[in-house]
């Protein structure tokens, strides 16, 4: 038997952090060999909200290398933009016609974005979830791997595989693969550096809220520094009374690479003067050689050029192939 697919992604909005790395990227890279996989850098979904045509060009560029510098390896890992490969945007308009409208209205990222937008809510954001399905239907993607904001999206994935499938094909012969997400427990929902209760998240307008990839080390230590604690001597995982203090040992815990129990005890009668300067360190010391191999990939933009390339062939050969099923399946052949 072949390896199973695996499809993710990760949208070129900048300010990459601690959340997109635990929760998504970090967990490619350790699994990658058991797997044949697919990760792209989401240029569509980046315009959903209003954007800046200089700055998605340059994050595009800067995420692609972010995946190498992470450990993505070419043996084992294609990466490709999506707007490269034209089958996504027209899968979503074959799936957006099978789509209930309710579907959509009711995904909780679509109520809670649209509210800080108000009447300037683009068709392209409430449609966002039906282009992510088309990404990964597109692969015939058996696992994908997100954090776990990313759940609801994948529930209404497979409704629409259920739904096109239902209408389109033969129970014995499915056009459309039904995909599992793949969540890990730990670092799923990184919390904010200002308030353990709310998720770690691009677009928050507090930097002091995340640790950014790509922050240097000062900044790194001025932002622990400045993170909310609590007044507690000794320091536990899961009271929920005490958010913040969770957070942060479950980033220490990963970036470590200790065991829960392991931090349990280092901790466990630790204030944070002494926490924070540990956490600090390790956080430096962790992001210091994706940093490194960050700076040699952008260097070398030839390089990256020839690595996205080949990925638009690796990756336009399996959609078409997808793209054109569907739309047999739906009534449309060439002559
Ligand atoms: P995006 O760009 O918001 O986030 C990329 C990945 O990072 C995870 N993530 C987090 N994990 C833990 N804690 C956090 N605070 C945190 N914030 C973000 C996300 O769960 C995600 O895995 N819709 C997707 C991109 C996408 C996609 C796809 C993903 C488009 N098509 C197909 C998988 C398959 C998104 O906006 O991710």
């Amino acid at each position: 038997m072949g390896k199973q697919r695996i499809l993710s992604g990760v949208q070129p909005t900048g300010n990459y952090h601690l959340g997109n790395y635990l929760g998504a990227i970090r967990n490619w890279v350790e699994a990658q060999s058991e797997y044949d996989n697919f990760f792209c850098v989401v240029d569509l979904h980046a315009i959903t909200v209003p954007h800046n045509p200089a700055e998605l060009a340059a994050n595009t560029y800067t995420l692609a290398a972010l995946y190498l510098a992470c450990g993505l390896d070419l043996e084992y890992s294609t990466i490709f933009v999506q707007s490269h490969i034209p089958a996504h945007s027209e899968l979503t308009w074959l799936f957006n016609c099978i789509t209930p409208m309710n579907w959509l209205t009711d995904m909780i990222q679509f109520k809670e974005k649209s509210e800080r937008q108000g009447e300037n809510v683009s068709v392209g954001l409430l449609d966002y979830p039906v282009l992510m399905a088309a990404d990964i239907l597109l692969y015939k993607a058996d696992k994908v791997p997100v954090g776990e904001d990313q759940k609801q999206h994948l529930e209404l994935t497979r409704d629409i595989v259920n739904r096109f499938n239902h209408q389109f094909a033969k129970p014995e012969n499915p056009v459309l693969k039904l995909p599992d997400p793949l969540i890990r427990k730990e670092g799923a929902r990184v919390m904010s550096l200002v308030d353990g209760t709310k998720k770690m998240s691009k677009s928050d307008p507090s930097e002091l809220s995340r640790i950014n990839l790509l922050d240097p080390p000062d900044a790194i230590a001025k932002k622990i520094k400045k993170c909310k604690t609590d007044l507690v001597r000794g320091l536990t995982f899961d009271d929920p009374e005490r958010p913040e203090c969770n957070n942060l040992l479950t980033l220490y815990m990963l970036l470590a690479g200790k065991t829960k129990e392991e931090v349990a005890v280092e901790c466990q009668d630790m204030g944070w003067g002494q926490f924070k300067p540990l956490l600090t360190e390790t956080t430096i010391n962790a992001l210091k050689p994706i940093q490194e191999k960050y700076q040699q990939v952008m260097d070398d933009k030839g390089y990256l050029e020839s690595v996205l390339r080949d990925g638009r062939e690796k990756a336009q050969a399996i959609a078409n192939q997808t793209l054109t099923q569907v739309k047999a399946a739906m009534g449309y052949s060439l002559p």
